[in-house]
């Protein structure tokens, strides 16, 4: 194995960029705990002097003016599956690395084996290499596929020499490594999956799409914590990062992009797991309210902003008289600390009373309600539970709610009234100082959380 010698690799701190020839479990340097990781040497670092020197300086490109650069119009290769492409920004570039993140079982494989079969039909061709199953594994996968996957080339391989050997012979346009978890180099000692692994193994991958010119998509695993398992350098490595969520008892999934060089983030795809592998939904603003009961209390829509579209989503809530104890705050897709402000608000200028009550939120869909404009819908569920009253089925609910109880306006207003006008929705609950007029829709501004408690009130 090499390192053996023990030149060939140093242990770097993660934290503090001391390196130390031997891994230990604290850094000598600043004392920090668990944060070496194994790097290799340079090959030839501090031995290129005199003539092999100079002759590297006179190979290597020139600066050169952006102007005489001319037009580089940026090529990308769409896969056909709509969504996939949207949230690249218009397709794959070639020479990028793309990394999609996400829990195991959530559908990774199938997408990126898709996303193979349909670049081979449109002429690029792929290499699709795999750690995890074997190519009898991945044949299986492929005849459950609607896509036509028959000229897509499969490896099962985890070593990264071998990996990028079969690339270059094969002259590849587009290769998927799945996974960089399963993926190891010779030159370092560590297990695969280990954070030094992880991020050479990742590093060289780039470099291999830069000067030869494919793009490469790599699998990463998330671990429960959120994080690809490993380095969250692995992020600063790549383009384009992509993450592939949802609940793998529902059939919804969301592919967000968290980064990416060549368009925009927070942009999501929205697909739907069938038994013949993943498709695009055409609808995605529409697709979380699929299945909802109108007419029952605790129940408010909002609309949120993901990336540039607009989602319309449900947000429920039961408020129920706690039996004895501390009473009991549940929130699912929603941060518990936010619930907990929203009620004391609700409590204080709203004067309605939680502390006997069981209170659980639920978004539908598995969908995380990470913007403050969603306040207005989480109050007005909560105020139609605690009245047992409904909210009209045709009303929609938007605005940050501040701790003093008023409603605020948020961003972007428009695009998500014209969103739920398509909809269907004819009423929109939000604050007095928002400054819209669409056309269709019957406006209530409203000042202070005192107004919402009021109106809802059986
Ligand atoms: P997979 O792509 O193996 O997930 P990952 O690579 O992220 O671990 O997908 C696994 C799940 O998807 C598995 O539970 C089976 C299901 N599935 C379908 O429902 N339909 C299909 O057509 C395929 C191929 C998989
Ligand atoms: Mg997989």
């Amino acid at each position: 194995m090499a390192g053996k010698g023990g030149a060939r690799s140093v242990f770097r701190c993660t934290e503090c960029g001391a390196d130390q020839p031997k891994w230990a479990g604290r850094c000598d340097a600043c004392g920090a705990w668990n944060t070496l990781v194994e790097e290799p040497l340079a090959r030839g670092r501090g031995r290129l002097g005199g003539k092999a020197a100079s002759s590297a300086i006179l190979t290597a490109q020139p600066p050169i003016r952006l102007s005489d650069l001319g037009g580089v119009g940026l090529e990308r290769w769409q896969t056909g599956l709509a969504e996939f492409d949207f949230v690249l920004g218009g397709g794959i570039v070639p020479g990028s690395v793309i990394l999609v993140g996400g829990e195991p079982g959530i559908g990774k494989s199938t997408l990126l084996l898709q996303c193979a079969a349909r670049l081979e039909q449109a002429g690029i061709s792929t290499l699709y290499v795999s750690g995890e199953e074997s190519p009898d594994q991945i044949r299986l996968r492929a005849d459950r596929l609607r896509d036509h996957t028959g000229a897509v080339h499969v490896l099962g391989e985890t070593r990264l020499e071998a990996i990028l050997h079969h690339a270059g012979t094969l002259g590849a346009r587009v290769v998927f490594v799945d996974s960089i978890q399963t993926t190891y180099t010779d030159e370092l000692e560590g297990a695969p999956g280990n954070v030094g692994q992880v991020r050479e193994c990742a590093a060289r991958l780039m470099r291999f799409a830069k000067k030869v010119g494919p793009a490469v998509l790599l699998v990463g695993h998330v671990t429960k914590g959120g994080g690809i398992a490993g380095p969250r350098t692995l992020e600063h490595i790549v383009d384009t990062v992509l993450y592939f969520e949802g609940e793998t008892t529902l059939d919804h999934r969301v592919l967000r992009a968290v980064k990416n060089r060549f368009g925009s983030v927070d942009e999501i795809g929205v697909f739907r797991m069938t038994g013949a592998g993943l498709e695009p939904v055409l609808d995605p603003a529409a697709a979380f309210l699929a299945g909802r009961h109108t007419g029952v209390s605790g129940s408010a829509v909002t609309a949120l902003m993901e990336g540039t579209r607009p989602m319309l989503v449900e947000v429920q809530a039961l408020a129920s008289k706690a039996g004895f104890g501390t009473p009991q705050r549940v929130a699912t897709g929603l941060d518990q600390r936010r619930l907990a402000v929203l009620l004391a608000v609700l409590e204080r200028r709203g004067g309605l009373p939680f502390g006997g009550l069981d209170v659980f939120v639920n978004v539908t869909g598995g969908v995380r309600l990470l913007e403050p404009s969603t306040d207005l819908a989480v109050m007005a569920a909560l105020v139609s539970s605690v009245h047992d009253h409904p909210v009209p089925a045709d009303a929609l609910f938007i605005g940050e709610v501040g701790l003093g109880g008023e409603i605020r306006p948020v961003a972007g207003v428009e695009r998500r009234l014209a969103e739920a006008g398509r909809q269907g929705f004819r009423r929109v609950y939000l604050s007095k100082r928002s400054r819209v007029a669409p056309d269709g829709l019957e406006l209530i501004g409203m000042e202070g959380i005192d107004e919402l408690a009021r109106r809802f009130a059986a």
